[in-house]
């Protein structure tokens, strides 16, 4: 940990959920909330605890650094609570994302999803928390790179002089398990490079971007893939991300301009369908197909270490067009079923009930 510098942590799980994988009780939502607020003290300069589906998100400001053991532990611990009244209460999936006995030290790796930035705070700092749910990481992918490199979504990289050097890239490899196998590339001179490995969503994900102009890091991504730790389908990774704003990085209007396109991401119902991702308000639940998957976006600036209170940036009129529209895209797809691109490829399914069936059947083909 640096003198002067603020730590932003956002730790997500989902730990259980009324009716199916829908939303957290309240009761749950309180339990962690009251968590954090007692054991937090004196760790935390402040917190704000929100859930996207039914997964729960503790965003929290300190001054400990990123990976500290004692700010993973705490959420880890809130978890645990949460999921002591999920059971208490019945709820569904109790614990779901908890895939390890006992915390060793880092968050990461033990199923809940991470996102960490630190900086020197900038006399103002407004940054984004994005939380998406069923989906996985790389449903940032296509956002991110028209936010950071396309001056069709972000005309400030031709109008502002701030970003004129453009951003560097850390692309993560997630099927590599042994340890991060990570790439970085420049935009815009790697761009067709950037692009070659981030149109395989289920694979090369972005894990963080970091401005050419200050090599300030700006977006952190959580990238874990839960049933590539637990090795087999568990729960969809549900992905959380911060962004830093203004400056040197990009408007926030820029980041959010891609979310208009509700593309289609991995995920959906089961983990295993094909669905467009619809930007949703502040502790919005999950309902078509346990879908469509969704995303978040709350608005901050951060000072001293304290937050203002949330903006919902995708709380507004614009959004609710977008709505419709992605609806329509939701319908779309879903009148095909199972057929082709509505349901993710063999490698990606994500229950391991259709491997058996296909394995019995592999003995009853005959070759003529
Ligand atoms: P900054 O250059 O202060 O980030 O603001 C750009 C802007 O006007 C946003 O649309
Ligand atoms: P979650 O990963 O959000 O728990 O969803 C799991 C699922 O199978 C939905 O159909
Ligand atoms: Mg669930
Ligand atoms: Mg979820």
């Amino acid at each position: 940990m640096a003198e002067g510098k603020t730590t932003l942590s956002v730790i997500k799980a989902d730990v259980g959920s009324i009716g199916g994988h829908i939303k957290p009780s309240q009761r749950l939502l309180d339990r962690v909330a009251e968590f954090i607020e007692q054991e937090g003290r004196g760790l935390l300069t402040d917190s704000f605890i929100s859930h996207t589906g039914d997964d729960i998100a503790i965003l929290m400001a300190h001054n400990r650094g990123t990976d500290d053991e004692d700010i993973h532990r705490l959420a880890w611990d809130a978890f645990l609570a949460g999921t002591e009244t999920a059971k208490e209460q019945g709820l569904y999936g109790a614990g779901q994302d908890l895939l390890k006995d006992a915390f060793s030290g880092n968050i990461k790796g033990m199923g809940p999803a991470v996102a960490e930035l630190e900086f020197v705070e900038r006399p103002n700092e407004p940054f984004l928390f994005f939380a998406a749910d069923k989906t996985d990481p790389g449903a940032y992918n296509l956002p991110l790179y028209l936010a950071f490199a396309d001056p069709m979504h972000n005309t400030g990289l031709m109008l502002s002089p701030s970003m004129s050097e453009g951003f560097q890239f850390t692309i993560m490899d997630v099927t590599h398990t042994e340890g991060d196998r990570i790439i970085e590339l420049n935009a815009p001179e790697d761009l067709y490079d950037i692009t070659a490995l981030l149109r395989d969503n289920e694979r090369f994900v972005v894990e963080s971007i970091h401005s050419r102009t200050n090599m300030e890091e700006c977006v952190s991504v959580a990238t874990s893939r839960l049933s590539l730790i637990a090795g087999r389908y568990t729960g969809k990774d549900d992905p959380v991300m911060l962004i830093r704003t203004q400056g040197a990085f990009p408007a926030t209007g820029e980041i959010l301009s891609p979310f208009r396109l509700g593309h289609y991401v991995a995920g959906y119902m089961r983990g295993s369908h094909t669905g467009p991702l619809m930007p949703v308000k502040q502790n919005s639940s999950i309902s078509f197909f346990d879908g469509p998957p969704i995303v978040s976006c709350a608005a901050f600036c951060v000072h001293h270490g304290k937050f203002t209170e949330a903006a919902d940036a995708f709380d507004h009129p614009f959004w609710d067009h977008v709505r419709d529209h992605v609806s329509q895209k939701a319908i779309e797809i879903r009148t095909q079923g199972f057929s082709g691109v509505a349901m993710l490829p063999y490698s990606e399914l994500e229950y391991g009930g259709i491997v058996e069936r296909l394995g019995k059947l592999d003995t009853k083909f005959k070759v003529r």
